[in-house]
């Protein structure tokens, strides 16, 4: 369909492919229960080293997809400059910040960041433990016990700077909703965004669902393999 009009949404094209919208719904759901279980204890002793482990792995599938999935998923893509970003947020301000197909300026800086917050997070859970040594990281025991000190403090910091970080996002997503009226919630659910400019979208080359396979798949077997190096 034509866009004729630049207020109304005449244009349904996809956004965010299913590796994305997996690789998006997982974190959540694992991160989310790993900022209360770490905080509260709740089924800390059962869940929190393989769920950790869980996150460890969809990072490092994210990265790998950012090198060889969708060019929107790439992960240079994400770095762009700080004047970019806030030129973003300045029309945001305004209730006009421009529709991407992908993240913003300013979005994508902020993904890098929780993507580097949590690497931080699962690698320094992999080398701590806790008081009693119930839950041990699988590369516990390797580190001097002054840096593996280190690295609970780190592990205890980062925690808290994860919970700011998703904080925001949860925020910013919620002020594109309702205060510029952009719904970037649906499109990382369905994968379709309504386009509401007079000028054609940028095109993507989406990554074959396939590829995206067979990276899930090296990654898996990637920690099935460090894990038996490691016990
Ligand atoms: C990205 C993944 C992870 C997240 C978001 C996360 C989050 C947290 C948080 C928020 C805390 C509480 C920190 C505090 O206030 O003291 C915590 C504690 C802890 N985490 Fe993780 N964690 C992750 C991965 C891991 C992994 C892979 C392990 C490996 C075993 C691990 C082991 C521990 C231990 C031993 C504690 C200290 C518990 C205690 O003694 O109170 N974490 N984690
Ligand atoms: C533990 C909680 C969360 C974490 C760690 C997290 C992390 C992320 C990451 C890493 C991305 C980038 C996706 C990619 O390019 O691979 C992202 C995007 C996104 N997240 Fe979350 N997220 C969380 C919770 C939520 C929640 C609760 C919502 C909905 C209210 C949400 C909505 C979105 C949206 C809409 C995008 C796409 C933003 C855009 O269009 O640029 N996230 N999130």
């Amino acid at each position: 369909m034509k866009n004729t009009n630049e207020d109304k949404p005449t244009n349904v094209i996809p956004i965010w492919d299913i590796w994305i919208r997996l690789f998006h719904v997982s974190l959540v759901i694992a991160v989310g229960y790993l900022l209360i279980s770490g905080e509260t204890g709740f089924a800390f002793l059962d869940w929190h080293k393989p769920v950790g482990e869980f996150v460890a792995a969809l990072v490092l599938f994210r990265i790998l997809w950012g090198v060889f999935g969708s060019a929107n998923a790439r992960l240079h893509t994400l770095l762009k400059r700080p004047s970019a970003a806030f030129s973003h947020l300045k029309d945001l301000l305004k209730k006009q910040p421009h529709q991407e197909r992908g993240h913003n300026a300013a979005g994508g800086i902020a993904v890098l960041l929780i993507l580097l917050a949590l690497s931080v997070q699962a690698i320094t859970g992999m080398f701590i433990a806790d008081e009693d040594e119930f839950v041990e990281g699988r590369f516990y025991g390797l580190l001097s016990s002054n840096n593996s000190d280190l690295l609970y403090s780190v592990h205890h910091f980062n925690g808290h700077l994860i919970q700011l970080l998703v904080f925001v996002h949860i925020v910013m997503v919620l002020v594109y909703l309702l205060w510029a009226k952009q719904n970037l919630i649906k499109p990382m659910i369905t994968g379709s965004m309504l386009w509401r400019g007079r000028a054609e979208p940028k095109s993507v080359k989406f990554g074959s669902v396939w590829l995206g396979l067979v990276l899930a798949l090296l990654t898996a077997a990637a920690f099935v393999w460090t894990f038996y190096l490691s016990v």
